[in-house]
C-alpha cells in the first residue's frame, strides 16, 4: 500500500532586520533572554531596560565556541523548563554568532519550535551569523554539524553595541564583509574600499547593505543547494587554515582573510582575476589589520585537508572564486598542478 502525502510548503517567512538604536520591545508573553558571561556584563540591562513582557528570565551560559555544544543546548532547554515558558514564549539571543546560532537552534527545539529574536552584539554575527536561518552547535566531528533551519521573527542590530567589542573581533567581521562586495557588488566594492568604519553612519550602511547581499542569496536559495555555496568564498581555504592551527591561532574571520588571498591567488593563476585587483583586496585587508600571509607546512597536507571539508562533494573540490571584482564563478575542475602551484607561492619554498 502506498498512502502519498503531498505537503505543499507554502510557508511564506517574512521578518525585518532592524539597523538602528535598539527600540523599545513590547512582547505579550514570557521571555527569555540568552547570553553569555561577557556580553551579559557589557550589555543586558541596557536590554532588559528596552523589554516590557509578561515574564522576563536570562538563561546565561559560559563564554567560547567550545560551549557550542548539544551538553549547553540541554542545559538551556532545562532552564526554559524550569521557568514554564510555553509555545507562545519567546527567546531573546543577545551575543555574537556562537550565542546566536546555540539559541536559534534551542528555540527550534524547544516544544517543537517557539519563537525567537536576534540581537547580535558582534559585527561577524550583525552582518553574517544573524541573517539567514542556520542554527546549530558543534561536535566532535566538526563545527555546525547538528542543527537546523530556522528563522528568526526579528533581527536588531544596533551598531553601539560593537563599541565594546575587541579590535581584533570587530576586524574578523570586515573579512565577511569584503567576502559579500567581492562576490556579489563592484560598486558595494568600491564604497568599502573608501569606508570610515568608525563613523556610525558609514558602518550603518556597510551593515545594511552586507545584510541585503545575504538576505538575496538566501532567498535564491534557503538550503543551500546552489548560490548559497557563493557565501563560502575564502572559506574552503580558510577553513584549512584554521584546521591546521587547531583553531588557535586566528579567528574565524582572519583566517577567512587568508583564505581569500589564496583564493585570489588561484583566480589570478587562473587568469580571472588582474594582479591589480588582487592587490586592491590585499590592502583593504591590510589597513583593517586581517592578516594576508600564510606559510604552508607542507603542501600535500594542506591539499588534502580540503576533503575534510563537507562541501567537498564526490572527491570534487569546488571552489568558489572572484570572477574580477564583483563577480563570482564556482569551479570544480581545478588542476590540481595549477592548485598546488598557487599553495606553493604560499610556503616557504615558494619563495
Ligand atoms: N548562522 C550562520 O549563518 C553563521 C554565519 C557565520 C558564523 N556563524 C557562527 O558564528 C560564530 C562566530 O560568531 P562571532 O564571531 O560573533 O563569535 P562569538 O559569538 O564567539 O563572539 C566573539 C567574542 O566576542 C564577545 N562579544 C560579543 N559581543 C561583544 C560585545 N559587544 N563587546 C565585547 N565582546 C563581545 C563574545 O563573548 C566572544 O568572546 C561561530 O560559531 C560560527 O559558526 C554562523
Ligand atoms: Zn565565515
Amino acid at each position: 500500500m502506498i498512502v502519498p502525502i503531498n505537503l505543499e510548503n507554502q510557508t511564506i517567512i517574512k521578518y525585518n532586520v532592524m539597523i538602528e538604536k535598539l527600540p523599545k520591545l513590547t512582547f505579550n508573553r514570557k521571555v527569555a533572554i540568552v547570553t553569555n558571561t561577557t556580553v551579559s556584563a557589557l550589555h543586558l540591562e541596557e536590554l532588559i531596560s528596552r523589554i516590557e513582557c509578561d515574564e522576563l528570565y536570562v538563561v546565561t551560559i559560559e563564554d567560547g565556541e567550545e560551549f557550542k555544544t548539544l551538553e549547553t543546548v540541554e542545559n538551556i532547554l532545562n532552564e526554559l523548563f524550569e521557568h514554564k515558558l510555553d509555545r507562545k514564549s519567546l527567546l531573546i539571543a543577545l551575543g555574537g554568532g556562537v550565542i546566536g546560532d546555540m539559541t536559534g537552534f534551542t528555540a527550534s527545539l524547544y516544544q517543537r519550535g517557539i519563537g525567537f529574536v536576534q540581537v547580535p552584539t558582534t559585527l561577524l554575527s550583525q552582518v553574517d551569523a544573524s541573517v539567514g536561518g542556520k542554527t546549530g552547535v558543534n561536535n566532535k566531528y566538526g563545527k555546525n554539524l547538528i542543527g537546523a533551519f530556522y528563522q528568526p521573527e526579528a533581527v536588531y542590530i544596533d551598531t553601539d553595541f560593537l563599541k565594546t567589542l575587541p579590535k581584533r573581533e570587530f576586524a574578523a567581521g570586515i573579512a565577511e564583509i569584503i567576502k559579500m562586495a567581492v562576490m556579489f557588488d563592484k560598486e558595494y566594492f568600491d564604497f568599502l574600499m573608501e569606508a570610515d568604519f568608525t563613523k556610525k553612519e558609514v558602518l550603518e550602511k556597510v551593515i545594511e547593505r552586507s545584510v541585503e547581499l545575504k538576505a538575496e542569496v538566501v532567498n535564491l536559495d534557503e538550503k543551500e543547494s546552489g548560490i548559497r555555496a557563493v557565501l563560502n568564498y575564502g572559506h574552503t581555504f580558510g577553513h584549512v587554515v584554521e584546521n591546521e592551527t587547531n583553531y588557535k591561532t586566528y579567528l574565524h574571520g582572519e583566517a577567512v582573510a587568508i583564505g581569500i588571498m589564496m583564493a585570489n591567488a588561484l583566480s589570478v593563476e587562473l587568469g580571472i582575476m588582474s594582479e591589480n585587483e588582487m592587490q586592491q583586496v590585499k590592502e583593504f585587508l591590510q589597513k583593517h589589520n586581517l592578516p594576508v600571509d600564510y606559510e604552508i607546512e607542507d603542501i600535500d597536507t594542506f591539499y588534502d585537508k580540503f576533503f575534510l571539508d563537507k562541501k567537498a562533494a564526490n572527491n570534487k573540490i569546488k571552489f568558489i572564486l572572484a570572477n574580477g571584482l564583483g563577480k563570482h564563478v564556482v569551479r570544480d575542475d581545478i588542476d590540481v598542478s595549477v592548485l598546488k602551484k598557487v599553495l606553493k607561492s604560499f610556503s616557504k619554498k615558494g619563495e
